[in-house]
């Protein structure tokens, strides 16, 4: 953690003019070129494979990746997960109390399905102080498709039932940034990082770190170009460095993803997502929203590391997320 401010120029064999392309191609810290195969560096950096095995023999010492933890430690870590509460009970028993910090939430449904009215409320819930679901802690807002409205976090924060709550204290705590590309995008969360240390010290630190959508601008941009494993490396980076971020401030990550339904449903598993499912199994968690009879909504738990597959109803009002 203490090496953090390591820049890619650091490394040996990494000029300006190398260092542009990684950036350019989307590696923006050390860990990420850590991670990266030398075939993939060699031929976006026009080097050879043999220095950019050194470059990556010398990132992976850097970048403190390779080191093992016990399973003692790992507890320990584990210790300090936090949940954050939905204050709709059917959803939290779903997530085993609420969304938990260390961990990035994807929720992936069709167009209306719900996604962006949750990570309102989520972006809401977080402020809250431990005792009424929250983490007492601000929120980081990527908005890639212009859909965060701060009326719908005024209607909610009043809607909680809860006395003397102003909602633009609330407000105030949502940092948001437009992504304008999915390089943007990559870009604003490393930049997060100096925002998320500002706020450490203060009495709301970063807790909560949206993005809304993950996936448009990559899914836009890499549209039937057969880049695709482009596109699932630089995800997959993406979603490295947000977990690095929200691993080392115990924050939680809530990431959406919109997918179209799957006509095959009659043959298969119809949580798939049609056109594959690009975030792959880089989120921790994973839950599929669909629109159900009468307004209800379904939030179906898909993934999960130590939960069981459950399904849990909600409702959405203008008040924000209900129980049904
Ligand atoms: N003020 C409101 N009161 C009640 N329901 C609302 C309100 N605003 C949005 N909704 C509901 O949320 C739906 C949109 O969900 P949204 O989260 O934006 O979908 P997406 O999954 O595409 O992000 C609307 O169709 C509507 O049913
Ligand atoms: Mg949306």
């Amino acid at each position: 953690m203490a090496e953090e401010t390591l820049e890619i120029e650091d490394l040996p064999g990494v000029g300006p003019s190398t260092a542009e392309k990684l950036r350019e191609a989307g590696y923006l810290s050390v860990e990420s070129v850590a991670t990266s195969s030398p075939a993939e560096l060699a031929e976006i950096t026009e080097i050879s494979e043999s220095t950019a095995k050194k470059i990556i023999k010398a990132a992976r010492e850097k970048a403190d990746i390779d080191v093992f933890k016990t399973g003692k430690d790992i507890f320990e870590q584990r210790k300090e997960v936090k949940k954050l509460s939905f204050r709709v009970p059917d959803l939290n028993n779903l997530m085993g109390g609420g969304l938990e910090t260390q961990a990035i939430t994807e929720m992936y449904g069709e167009f209306g399905s719900g996604k962006s009215q949750i990570v309102h409320q989520m972006a809401v819930n977080v402020q809250l102080p431990e005792d009424d679901g929250g983490l007492n802690g601000s929120v980081i807002y990527l908005d890639t498709e212009n859909t965060f409205r701060p009326e719908r976090i005024e209607q909610m924060v009043n809607g909680l039932g809860i006395n003397g709550l102003d909602p633009q204290d609330f407000l105030k705590n949502i940092h948001i940034a437009r992504a304008h590309t999915s390089d943007h995008q990559m870009l604003l969360v490393e930049n997060s990082r100096d925002l998320a240390a500002e706020l450490k010290g203060s009495d709301k630190p970063f807790k909560l770190f949206i993005i809304d959508s993950l996936t448009a601008h990559f899914r836009a941009e890499y549209a039937g170009r057969g880049t695709l494993a482009t596109r699932q490396q630089k995800l997959n980076r993406h979603m490295h460095e947000l977990f690095k971020l929200i691993d080392e401030h115990n924050a939680v990550a809530l990431v959406t993803n919109q997918v179209m339904s799957n006509p095959a449903v009659f043959f298969g598993d119809p949580t798939k997502p049609i056109g594959g499912n690009i975030v792959g199994h880089t989120a921790t968690f994973r839950i599929y929203l669909r629109k159900s009879k009468g307004g209800k909504r379904i939030a179906r738990l898909v993934d999960s590391p130590n939960l069981p597959e459950g399904e849990a109803p909600f409702i959405v009002e203008e008040a924000g997320l209900k129980p049904c």
